[in-house]
């Protein structure tokens, strides 16, 4: 039972962390202040504010491993860190940090996440394209982390689905191909009573699609991941590859910059993608922790995927919006229901 379950806690988070168990966290998401970036009217307080970056990164650092010690072997460690440009040059600062954060081998890294901003700041430098990503490093602590694959973007699955409807002549077209091809009478009939099992599977909705590979027609696919199938096409004649109609889930996500509006942060990431990311890496009732809280946006994420949540915020006026902002949505979801 974690100490401050479901609370906005003031504090620096390097104190605050060090009051909460190893292994009580499952899922850690957070953005830290970046290098030199912003002033987030914490004086000499909380971090950014560093003279060169290796102290800036000294200092995520220690954050970091204290972040990886709250969460469990099953969870995952989740920072969303800028780059900057110094002296003309981007100073790649968030590669150095994740170089820096796998050096001790008590994580690896799972995914590399690029955020693509469908609207950056429409600023064109004459000499520069305008710097439009940022990534999301997704750390985890044992190869047991928790990952739900049809969870996330499941939106853009069900969007796919809805698009592709099984027509009657799906497939029809092998079964001349297999009559005229090489294979065996005997393989003949295997290849057929497999397509007409392909061709249900797509009329009862369980795959959208699928290809069949014929010896002798179709050439053999190079490298790794095909020799099994290459296999069954010397061995047996054929192959089926099945299509579920989910989209590919790739290492990149699209989503406007946050409206920041209603929301006197200067720096909020966007609720989507966090969202997608509780789902991914998390399960209801599980933990989200947030050490550079800001205005509360995991913590929204995380509550209105029916998950707990821990938020730890050293500007008392955040603390306050990061409340204010739950609260709110409570209220309006309590109208809407
Ligand atoms: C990039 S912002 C986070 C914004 C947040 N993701 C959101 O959507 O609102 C980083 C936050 O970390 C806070 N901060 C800086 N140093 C801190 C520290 N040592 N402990 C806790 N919070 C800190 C800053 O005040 C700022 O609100």
């Amino acid at each position: 039972m974690c100490l401050y379950k479901n609370k906005i806690v003031l504090g620096d988070c390097l104190n605050i962390l060090k009051n909460i168990d190893s292994n009580s966290i499952d899922l850690v998401i957070t953005s830290p202040p970046y290098f030199q970036q912003r002033d987030y009217g914490n004086g000499s307080d909380g971090i950014g504010k560093e003279k060169n970056e290796n102290e800036y990164l000294q200092n995520l650092l220690l954050i970091f491993n204290e972040s990886v010690r709250v969460t469990k072997k099953t969870g995952a460690i989740v920072y969303n860190v800028g780059d900057k440009y110094l002296n003309g040059g981007l100073s790649l600062i968030p590669y150095k940090f994740a170089i820096k954060a796998i050096e001790n081998k008590k994580v690896f890294l799972i995914n590399d996440i690029t955020w693509s901003k469908l609207n950056p700041t429409p600023r064109q430098d004459k000499r520069k394209l305008i710097q439009s990503t940022e990534p999301f490093f997704i750390f985890a602590k044992s190869k047991k982390y928790h990952f739900d694959l049809n969870d996330y973007l499941k939106h853009l699955d069900d969007f796919n689905k809805k698009q592709k409807k099984a027509s009657n002549n799906i497939g029809k077209k092998y079964f001349e191909i297999i009559d005229n091809s090489e294979l065996s009478e005997k393989e003949k009939d295997n290849a057929k009573v497999e397509l007409r099992k392909a061709i249900k599977s797509v009329h009862d909705g369980e795959i959208s699609s699928f290809r069949l590979k014929i010896r002798g027609i179709h050439k053999l696919a190079y490298g790794g991941q095909a020799g099994g199938r290459n296999n069954q096409i010397k061995n047996n004649g054929f192959t089926i590859i099945k299509i579920t109609g989910n989209k590919l889930k790739k290492d990149i996500i699209e989503s406007p910059v946050e409206n920041t509006k209603d929301n006197s942060h200067t720096a909020v990431y966007p609720l989507y993608i966090i969202q997608e990311l509780i789902k991914l890496l998390s399960k209801p009732n599980d933990i989200v922790l947030d050490p550079f809280n800001g205005s509360g946006t995991t913590c929204l994420a995380a509550r209105n995927l029916n998950r707990d949540y821990v938020g730890i915020e050293i500007n008392p006026d955040y603390v306050k919006l990061a409340q204010e902002r739950l609260q709110q949505t409570k209220i309006q979801q309590e109208l809407f229901l």
